[in-house]
């Protein structure tokens, strides 16, 4: 049933190509990008005042890219919440606003509460959920299924690339409705989401690379991950997956924070992986290297092919990524995360699987 891989989570990383295929292909249509059986109208898109986004873990972290691409692409203010601060805090919810949901399980108890919690309020609800049929995707009013298939793994992978596909294709269907980007610009990021299964598999190409630097850190006590906008999103992500399967303490930073606080933790030795693919921000993650290098880290960088160069002089060790426009970027970089995390974990003897102390679906609170 591993289809001939050691552990679910590398099949489930290894599939990630054709299931980003298998997303967006289906939506993409002479052009536009088309829902079925959408219910959401172009009514309650254009007199939206804000969107609420609501998740946990990896779910949420894939909310934190979605707020970038919908604030840009359809100029609709975003919240990202945790579920289970969400659902306590009488949110202010209200009918002119739209409620998307993520969930790979679609079973998360904190998450349906919270929709549940929307719903009441009179928010139109979006779930974004991997499992047909479940409880979420059932109560929502619209739901659009990522199509990664099982997820088995208790670390999620392939579902949190599936989940940003769906999210851009819904920032820009937004943008389209509310015309806020041209008919061009449309077509430019269509035919940009449809590179990325090309790129996925480059990257996969490139899986010696990441499991080389990682035997060189796998006995880390403390790796620190920066980065600035969509990688700083990226960033809680890559985190998170190194932290429940690796077990080793990490943490996530927006590059400009690092001076208020978080230097202070950078001793000789101390892995930073710094994801810089954000062209604009590109130089400001030069400057946030040199600070940590002078406090004596070790510096990995993901950086995007045609920065490999200026990347290289920066950092101790650069892994590239195809080049794409850095709205995308977070669906192909965060792949050699999860590999890093991945190959940390395999080294260290761990159950790569079943990660200690954490369960598949969580449906208690
Ligand atoms: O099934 P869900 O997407 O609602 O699950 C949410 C989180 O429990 C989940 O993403 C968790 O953080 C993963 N183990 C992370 O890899």
């Amino acid at each position: 049933e591993k289809g001939g891989y050691e552990h679910f989570m590398m099949k489930e990383i290894c599939e990630e190509p054709a299931v980003l295929k298998a997303t967006i292909s289906p939506r993409v249509r002479d052009g536009q990008i088309q829902f079925e059986h959408f219910k959401l109208t172009d009514e309650m898109v254009k007199s939206c005042e804000k969107i609420n986004i609501i998740a946990c873990g990896t779910a949420y972290h894939a909310g934190m890219v979605g707020k970038y691409a919908i604030e840009k692409l359809a100029r609709i203010p975003v919240d990202v919440d945790v579920a289970s601060e969400f659902r306590y805090r009488d949110p202010m919810v209200n009918e002119k606003q739209i409620t998307i949901v993520i969930s790979q399980s679609g079973e998360t108890l904190d998450t349906l509460m919270a929709l549940r919690e929307a719903k009441k309020k009179g928010s139109h609800t979006v779930s974004i959920v991997n499992v047909v049929g479940s409880s979420i995707a059932r109560e929502s009013d619209d739901v659009l299924y990522t199509w990664a298939g099982p997820e088995i793994a208790v670390a999620s992978t392939k579902a949190y690339n599936t989940q940003l596909a769906v999210l851009y294709l819904l920032a820009l269907k937004f943008a389209q409705i509310r015309g806020t980007v041209d008919d061009e610009t449309i077509r430019y990021y269509i035919d940009q989401l449809m590179q990325i299964p090309d790129h996925m598999e480059t990257v996969l190409q490139d899986k010696e690379a990441i499991q080389r630097f990682a035997a060189g850190h796998y006995n880390a006590r403390s790796i620190f991950f920066i980065g600035r906008n969509l990688d700083y999103a990226l960033s809680m992500e890559g985190s998170l997956k190194l932290k429940e399967i690796s077990y080793i303490h990490s943490e996530a930073y927006a590059g400009g924070e690092l001076k208020h606080g978080t230097i202070a933790l950078i001793e000789d030795g101390t892995l930073v992986i710094c994801p810089m693919t954000q062209d604009a921000l590109f130089e400001k993650m030069v400057s946030n290297i040199r600070e940590v290098k002078a406090r004596g880290a070790v510096v990995l960088a993901i950086a995007a092919e045609k920065h490999l160069d200026e990347a290289e002089k920066a950092a101790d060790a650069v892994i590239t990524i195809p080049n794409i426009d850095p709205l995308l970027a977070p669906i192909v970089a965060v792949t050699p995360l999860q590999l890093f995390a991945y190959y940390v974990s395999v080294m260290k003897g761990n159950d790569v699987d079943k990660p200690r102390n954490l369960a598949k679906s969580v449906t208690v609170e």
